[in-house]
């Protein structure tokens, strides 16, 4: 059974859809940049190793980085989720865990790359949103895409009612995109292309507002 570990930096509301969901893997730690992470709290009453590493604590991102690997390393995870980490890792990380490294981001990449989301999406009036599941490159927010799911913005939605609507396919596509990942069924190619034995395609069209 492969092994992951899954950073996070607040809510952990991702690595609880993770833990909670049946993914043929085990969780080897819970690592946060903060102390203070809610998401701490949720993987220590599941029983799951959790370790913290403040990124304060390091002169440069370069340190971070090197001791974040050392740490992630002595759980010699398969995978390694970013669920929520809000710390850009350097190249070198990056490159390290290639192919190993995925993140869940709030939009429909390569769309809204980046921070707030949901209120670039309100303010450009777009009518459809959502979530992706990435390999992580050295390029921000434009990894190989694993599974993305979309969702309409409705006229009245605010900031959180937007976020809400997202977030919860974000529970849905992440603990599926690791099951992929954790029983083979998906990986990245040497090509850098996804390799997908899953293909299953979807049987309808989003449109919104909707047709009359
Ligand atoms: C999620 O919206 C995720 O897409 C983004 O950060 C947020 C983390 O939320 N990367 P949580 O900590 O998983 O609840």
């Amino acid at each position: 059974m492969k092994n992951i570990v899954i950073l996070i930096s607040g809510r952990g509301s991702n690595m609880q859809a993770l833990l909670e969901a049946d993914i043929p893997c085990h969780i080897a730690a819970v690592i946060s940049n903060r102390a203070d992470a809610k998401g701490l709290e949720i993987a220590r009453a599941q029983g799951i190793p959790t370790a913290i590493l403040d990124h304060k604590d390091y002169a440069d991102r370069e340190h971070f980085d090197t001791a974040l690997a050392s740490l992630i390393d002595t759980f010699m995870p398969d995978v390694v989720v970013l669920a929520g980490f809000m710390r850009i890792l350097g190249a070198a990380f990056v490159m390290r865990y290639m192919g190993r490294l995925v993140n869940i981001h709030p939009s429909l990449l390569p769309a809204y790359g980046g921070l707030h989301t949901h209120a670039r999406v309100l303010q450009d009036g777009a009518k459809i949103h959502g979530c992706t599941v990435h390999f992580v490159t050295p390029d921000l927010d434009h990894g190989p895409i694993i599974i993305q799911a979309a969702v309409p913005v409705l006229s009245d939605d605010t900031e959180q009612t937007l976020a809400e609507r997202v977030l919860h396919e974000e529970h849905r596509i992440y603990p599926q995109a690791i099951s992929w990942l954790c029983s083979g069924q998906t990986e990245l190619g040497s090509d850098g292309q996804i390799k997908l034995l899953h293909r299953k395609q979807p049987g309808f069209t989003l449109i919104s507002p909707e047709l009359e």
